[in-house]
Formats: structure tokens, C-alpha cells, sequence
């Protein structure tokens, strides 16, 4: 059965376009049924148009607090009835009503290798840090900051020239071939976010995930 994807950005929406993009090629059984941004100005969104998919603004600065939001944008996400609610770039902690209304059926993609680095400056500290490798991760969310049960991770070189764009860039690329890779999965049953399921054949090695991805994370 085709997952319903909604799909949560703030910013360029790079990874939205990975994930549409696999979905064209038939690499994943998916839909994007709703593009949520809290952000109007975001980038992502300009995409979403020009494809035609169903997209809406849950902005903070319409609503009279933190708490309202929440409720706002967990009552729009859960109009599309999704299977999957996928951050992606989405630069906002998640709160109650959207964690208790998609229990285990939210996933985002983060630019380290957690648990060190979440937050907002991955590439800054593995550069800061002396990092010789980082990466990207993707995990299930909870409501913790970039703490949720790991899925799935690639690594990516931190090169003695890199600046923490250049190297952000090329985390970037890791994650267009992964965070695909982890919804096709979840599409197909290879990957479940139910840590009491077993399923037979499951994506639980991570080099198996890795062996495309350092290509791409190191060109
Ligand atoms: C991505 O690199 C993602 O890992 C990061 O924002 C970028 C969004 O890019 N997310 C976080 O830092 C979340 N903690 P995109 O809008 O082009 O997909």
C-alpha cells in the first residue's frame, strides 16, 4: 500500500526534493500528500507548487503561543491522514499533540552522527571538534532534541579544507541518498519503526546503507 507522506520543512527543501525524486524514479512507494512549512518564505515551498502538491503554512507568528501552535499543526498534519510524517529540514522542536497523534510514525534527518551534535550547528562542531568523519543521521522523534531511536546513519569525510558549508554540502548529499532510502523501507516493510516487531530481512546492518552513500558523500 502506497505510504502517505507529509512532509515538514523550514528552509530550502532539499531533502523534500529527494524524497519526491525517488518516488518518481519508482524507487519508493510513496505519496507526498501534504508539504507543512513554518516558514512561508521557505524555499521548499516554491517546489511543492511547481509539483503540484498540497502544501499549507503553520506559522508560530499566527497563533497566540507555543502551545496553540502545536495543537494547529498537528490538527493540519493529521487532516492528510499520513502514515509517515517525515522532517526535513524542519527547524522546530516537535511538540505533544503531534508526537501523541503520530506515536513512532515521525522520522527527520539530522547533518551528524548522532548523539553527538544535535541540534542546529552539526557541521560547525565535528569541524570545531577535530572530527576527522560525521555524517547524517535518520532517526525516529521524540520529544527530546535529536534524541529518538536511530534508523539509520552515513558518514561523511571532514576534510582539512572544509569550511562548515562545504562540508554541509557534501552531508547534504549523503542525505538525499539516505533519508530516501529509509522511506522507501518503511514503504516496503523493510524497515519498521516498531522496535517490538521483528521483520524478517530488515535493514539492520548499516553497511548496507553506508556502501552507496560514501560515494555520494565523498565526491
Ligand atoms: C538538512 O541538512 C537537515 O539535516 C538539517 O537542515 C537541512 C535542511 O535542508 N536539519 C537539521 O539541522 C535539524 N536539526 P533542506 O531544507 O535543503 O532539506
Amino acid at each position: 500500500m502506497t505510504l502517505r507522506l507529509s512532509v515538514l520543512i523550514s528552509g530550502g527543501g532539499s531533502n523534500l526534493r529527494s524524497i519526491q525524486a525517488a518516488i518518481d524514479e519508482g524507487k519508493c512507494d510513496a505519496r507526498i500528500v501534504l508539504v507543512a512549512s513554518d516558514r512561508a518564505s521557505a524555499a521548499g515551498l516554491a517546489f511543492a507548487a511547481e509539483r503540484g502538491l498540497p502544501s499549507c503554512v503553520v506559522s508560530p507568528r499566527d497563533h497566540a503561543d507555543r502551545a496553540a501552535w502545536d495543537v494547529a499543526l498537528a490538527a493540519k498534519v493529521a487532516e492528510q491522514a499520513p502514515d509517515l510524517v517525515v522532517l526535513a529540514g524542519f527547524m522546530r522542536i516537535v511538540g505533544a499533540p503531534l508526537l501523541e497523534r503520530f506515536p513512532r510514525r515521525i522520522i527527520n534527518v539530522h547533518p551528524a552522527l548522532l548523539p553527538l551534535f544535535p541540534g542546529t550547528t552539526g557541521p560547525e562542531q565535528a569541524i570545531a571538534t577535530g572530527m576527522r568523519v560525521t555524517g547524517c543521521t535518520v532517526h525516529v522523534v521524540d520529544a527530546g532534541v535529536d534524541t529518538g531511536p536511530i534508523i539509520a546513519q552515513a558518514v561523511v569525510r571532514v576534510l582539512p579544507t572544509d569550511t562548515a558549508d562545504t562540508l554541509h554540502e557534501r552531508i547534504q548529499h549523503a542525505e538525499h541518498a539516505l533519508f530516501p532510502l529509509v522511506v522507501a523501507g518503511i514503504a516496503s516493510g523493510t524497515i519498521t519503526l516498531d522496535p517490538t516487531v521483528a521483520v524478517p530481512g530488515a535493514i539492520d546492518d548499516g553497511s548496507v546503507m553506508l556502501a552507496p552513500l560514501l560515494r555520494a558523500g565523498t565526491s
